[in-house]
């Protein structure tokens, strides 16, 4: 029998997997710039934390969702989104009492939608996301928005845009969620199966379809810019006011309703531009969900947040032929020749490593030329040499290999000639 990797994941060889590991580690970087600090929570949850928070009639509950039985004969959910889970922690560990708030928080974690695989489409991925729990200040929104850029930038990526919404709050909601049944309901039998029983559920759905995306009545629907309330749009426009004094640059897209059901106020999408990025162009999404908290069980704690996967990031890299700099060349290979170099040549590698230098050796018995290619493959600084002669001598031959020079060193002072060169 022939096994294969589960449609829709990847394995992640190590030719790539540095540039994941230089990602996160520049991830956590700038979270620690901003005071954001790292939760981790489990794989899975209760699957009715997902349909309470997320929504009963999205496309992830009804369609994405890897749900299971376990042998309790509890409904359990292979996490969907990060957001939920953190919240549900928020709550359950009283967070709201910290002293310092809003609570910061991110994560790096794999996420699970059973969708049809495409590019930029997985179903597991990895997202780095945020979510700042306990305030209601737009200045909270502009920050989120900040960091999210900063690590596109960092990364490397240039060809990125901001897309902003507001999505208005529970009033200025209502008002257009009726003006939406309004709109479609002469016409519903036109939509698909889906959106006709959106209609009476969630209509704001409907503008998120990707079966009637160009049905003529989408783009005439009532926007929700029009029926924001003063105070939405008090706060919307507040958001946008500290967004240009930080010099970040947005565009406003009423048409951004995000794919997820807690979300009011402040929604957005950082899409590469890119050319030959695909048809999926969102890198990352957000935004603003006050009354999650209380959706399950807690306390009055407004919050925002974003999501971003890793694999997209990658792809926009790719996208803009901009490469990460790989620097994890080897510091030093060490060539031994004969038994009893190769048991010399262990010795110094373990008194190199635990001076903090990178090094390798060979374990196939090779020829001295093999053992000099891995040193290049690898991309070694130094080669130390030792045959037969350097064991009884107790030294090793040194080779600088960008310089082309050589030299004999005793083999207790080499790890002080390499510290001595700076590696
Ligand atoms: P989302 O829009 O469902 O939001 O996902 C956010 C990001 O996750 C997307 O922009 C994309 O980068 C990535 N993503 C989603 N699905 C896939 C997939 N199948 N394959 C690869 N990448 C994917 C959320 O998940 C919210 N929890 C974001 C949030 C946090 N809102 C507030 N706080």
């Amino acid at each position: 029998m022939k096994f294969k990797v589960p449609r829709g994941t990847q394995d992640i060889l190590p030719s790539e997997s540095w540039k994941w590991q230089k990602l996160e580690r520049m991830i956590h970087e700038v979270c620690d710039l901003y005071r954001y600090e790292e939760i981790r929570t489990p794989m899975f949850e209760q699957t009715e934390l997902f349909q309470r928070t997320v929504g009963d009639t999205t496309d992830i509950v009804t369609k994405e969702m890897y749900t299971f039985k376990d042998r309790g004969d509890r409904s359990m959910t292979l996490r969907p989104e990060g957001t939920a889970p953190v919240v549900r922690s928020f709550v359950e560990n009283k967070m709201f009492g910290w002293p310092d708030q809003p609570v910061k928080l991110y994560y790096i974690e794999p996420m699970f939608r059973y969708e049809r695989q495409q590019a930029g489409r997985y179903r597991q991925f990895v997202q780095f996301g945020t979510e700042a729990i306990g305030s209601a200040d737009p200045a909270i929104d502009a920050e989120v928005i900040a960091l999210a850029l900063d690590v596109y930038k960092r990364a490397g990526l240039k060809d990125i845009k901001l897309v902003l919404n507001s999505l208005g709050d529970q009033v200025s909601r209502a008002a257009h969620r009726d003006a939406l049944v309004e709109h479609f309901k002469p016409s519903i039998s036109e939509f698909c199966a889906d959106c006709q029983s959106r209609l009476e559920k969630n209509p704001l759905r409907i503008l998120d379809c990707k079966v009637d995306r160009e049905h003529p009545l989408m783009k005439t629907a009532p926007s929700l810019t029009d029926y924001l309330n003063d105070e939405s749009r008090a706060y919307f426009d507040k958001l946008q006011q500290l967004l240009t004094a930080a010099g970040i640059s947005f565009e406003l897209d009423p048409n951004l309703v995000r794919g997820l059901d807690y979300y009011n106020h402040t929604a957005f999408e950082i899409m590469s531009a890119a050319e030959g990025f695909g048809a999926i162009t969102t890198l990352c999404g957000g935004g603003r969900y006050n009354g999650l908290a209380e959706e399950i069980g807690g306390p009055s704690a407004p919050g925002i947040g974003f999501g971003m996967s890793i694999e997209r990031l990658l792809l926009a890299l790719e996208a803009e032929s901009a490469e990460l700099e790989n620097d994890d060349a080897l510091d030093i290979y060490v060539v031994s020749l004969g038994e009893a170099a190769k048991d010399r040549a262990f010795e110094v590698l373990q008194t190199l490593r635990a001076a903090g230098i990178r090094a390798d050796m060979d374990y196939m018995d090779r020829k001295m030329k093999a053992q000099m290619k891995s040193a290049d493959r690898l991309r070694a600084k130094w080669v130390a040499v030792i045959g037969e002669e350097e064991v009884e001598r107790n030294i090793v031959q040194l080779k600088n290999m960008a310089e082309g020079t050589q030299q004999s060193v005793s083999a207790d002072e080499l790890v002080k000639n390499i510290l001595a060169a700076g590696n």
